[in-house]
């Protein structure tokens, strides 16, 4: 049985993810962290009628909230106001992270850390960086959540493909898509690359699979342009990061998990090297790519997808890999300039 903590709790993303994980029959404990509101988040879903406690903690109290947790999600900071960018949050979320990242590395040293917070280009690289400062990194515990972009582009390829084949019934579903597109690279515009891996869909979609791209690289601000002021994609977002954190509990409990993709240090992989090389730049050392876990922990990176991109997916890796840089390196400066 496992404790989880939701660092973010009572967050727009935290209340809705919270109440995903009460229903999991995997989770003894769950801990609720938040610098405002958590106890009373707490107090509502303890009323719930599954078997896990669940544990509120105020802001002073971070210690009690990670002390035992196996799993730490992580959904804290500011969210995007319309007109902003991701990278626009990293002046507030990169001090938030590397604060939330220090108390994991003294109270939840051996935890899975799965980071939501934006720009996960730049969130990722300074939790890593913070815990090798601390001397605590394992790197296979540390993953960037890039779930929802997998959750959109499932969505997407299947309205596009029902849309170009004038199909008057549903011939396509939604729920069980989820071998034929994936998403690699980061998590921001033009480093999110779908991969579309039957190519007869491709071909299906015509001139509709340029839209289906950008759909899926620019979802996000859809989300932000609707919401109108009052933040970004919170109801989405948190049944993507179920869907990662469950994956990651049921490999915990020592069950089969399909390779998932998530944001990873990639020095720190077994054959992280080997995929540098693969994607030809042995200087970047984050992308996310289909993962094989033990025991919840990232073993090795399955880079099978690389092998099979059309020219098309090429250069949108490339493209991605040019902006990683720099929002990798800015990550790593926040820390190693800051220590
Ligand atoms: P929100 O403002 O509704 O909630 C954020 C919560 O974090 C608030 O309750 C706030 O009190 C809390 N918080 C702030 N500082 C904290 C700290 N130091 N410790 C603990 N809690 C703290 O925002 P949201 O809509 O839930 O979004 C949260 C983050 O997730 C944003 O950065 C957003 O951009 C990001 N996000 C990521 C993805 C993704 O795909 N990875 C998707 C959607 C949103
Ligand atoms: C998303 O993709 O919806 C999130 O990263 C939130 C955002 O700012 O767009």
């Amino acid at each position: 049985m496992v404790k989880v903590c939701v660092v973010g709790a009572s967050g727009g993303i935290g209340q809705p993810l919270s109440l995903l994980l009460k229903l999991n029959p995997y989770v003894s404990e769950l801990a609720l962290y938040d610098v405002r509101l958590a106890p009373g988040v707490a107090q509502d879903l303890s009323h719930i009628n599954t078997n896990s406690n669940v544990t509120g903690y105020s802001k002073d109290d971070i210690e009690g909230a990670l002390k035992g947790s196996q799993v730490v999600v992580i959904p804290a900071g500011v969210p995007r106001k319309p007109g902003m960018s991701r990278d626009d949050l990293f002046k507030i979320n990169a001090g938030i992270i590397k604060g939330i990242v220090t108390s994991i590395g003294e109270y939840a040293p051996n935890s899975r850390i799965l980071i939501i917070s934006n720009p996960v280009n730049s969130t990722v690289p300074i939790a890593v960086e913070q815990l090798k400062a601390m001397g605590k990194l394992q790197p296979g515990n540390v993953m960037g959540v890039t779930t929802l972009d997998i959750v959109r582009a499932e969505t997407f390829l299947v309205d596009y493909l029902a849309n170009v084949k004038k199909s008057p019934t549903r011939q396509y579903d939604k729920t069980a898509i989820s071998k034929e597109v994936t998403v690699i690279g980061g998590h921001s515009g033009k480093t999110i690359v779908p991969v579309v891996r039957n190519e007869l869909y491709i071909d299906s979609l015509q001139d509709q699979y340029a839209e289906f791209i950008h759909r899926v690289q620019f979802g996000g601000d859809e989300v932000v342009k609707a919401k109108d002021g009052a933040g970004s994609a919170t109801l989405s977002m948190a049944l993507a990061g179920y869907r990662f954190t469950e994956t990651i509990l049921r490999s915990i409990h020592r069950e089969a998990t399909t390779p998932i993709p998530t944001f990873v240090y990639l020095p720190g992989i077994s054959n992280g090297r080997q995929i540098q090389k693969k994607l030809r730049n042995e200087a970047l050392e984050y992308f996310s790519l289909p993962v094989r876990l033990v025991d919840g922990r990232v073993s090795a990176i399955d880079a099978s997808v690389l092998d099979h991109l059309s020219a098309k997916e090429q250069e949108m890796v490339h493209t991605a890999i040019q902006e990683l840089l720099g929002s990798i390196d800015k990550g790593k400066k926040f820390v190693i300039g800051s220590s």
